[in-house]
């Protein structure tokens, strides 16, 4: 019978127990640990990108993103439109239900203000085989800072469970050694970024 007068049976009334005190302690130490990583990771780590935010509509971006497309276009391979910017340049990529657009031409050591925004639903720029995750929402236009590092041919795949397209939902960064120049990428490196990778991508 437990009521406000009669006292349910057990010692939890009394004081805590030293090894329990140590325990707690020892947690919350901890605690405040990992709380510390997160804002120092961020500055000390170079873990999480930053970069610029705006709220932009979805067809506003799509706009701007046929703009920049039709501005810098090179080529075209399987209806996909091939950009290549002008080093310094703001490029503009797109997520929408099932693919990223365009496929970009970016040359090595040269920075460039990468934005991402989706036209639907959420999804996850993932450049593979590289370990760059990022989400993608509708509404935002992220800008991230990027110095291409590795030439070659690399994937975005997409990380972010969108539909039933979303295993297919495969996309294209050709880094150049220079201005003209080709991916030169070891086979191995284009090996592994073939699309058949792509539904190994998480989820
Ligand atoms: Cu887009 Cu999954």
């Amino acid at each position: 019978m437990h009521s406000g007068i009669v006292n349910p049976k057990g010692t939890w009334w009394l004081p805590a127990h030293k090894g329990e005190k140590v325990w707690v302690t020892i947690a919350f130490v901890w605690c405040m640990v990992l709380f510390a990583m997160m804002p120092l990771w961020h500055f000390k780590g170079g873990q999480n990108p930053s970069g610029i935010r705006y709220r932009v509509e979805p067809a506003a971006y799509m706009a701007r993103v046929q703009e920049f497309t039709n501005q810098y276009r090179v080529g075209e391979e399987y209806g996909l439109p091939i950009v290549a910017p002008p080093p310094g340049a703001d490029v503009y990529l797109i997520g929408m239900m099932w693919q990223w657009y365009p496929a970009l031409k970016l040359q090595k050591g040269v920075q460039y203000t990468l934005h991402l925004s989706s036209l639907d639903v959420s999804h996850g720029f993932s450049l593979y085989p590289l370990n760059i995750n990022f989400m993608v929402l509708p509404g935002y236009d992220y800008g991230l800072r990027v110095v291409p590092n590795q030439a070659g041919d690399n994937r975005i795949v997409c990380n972010e469970f969108c539909g039933i397209g979303h295993h297919t939902m495969v996309g294209r960064i050709i880094v150049t050694e220079g201005p003209n120049g080709s991916p030169t990428a070891p086979a191995t490196n284009s090996a592994t970024a073939a699309p058949a990778a792509a539904p190994g991508g998480t989820q």
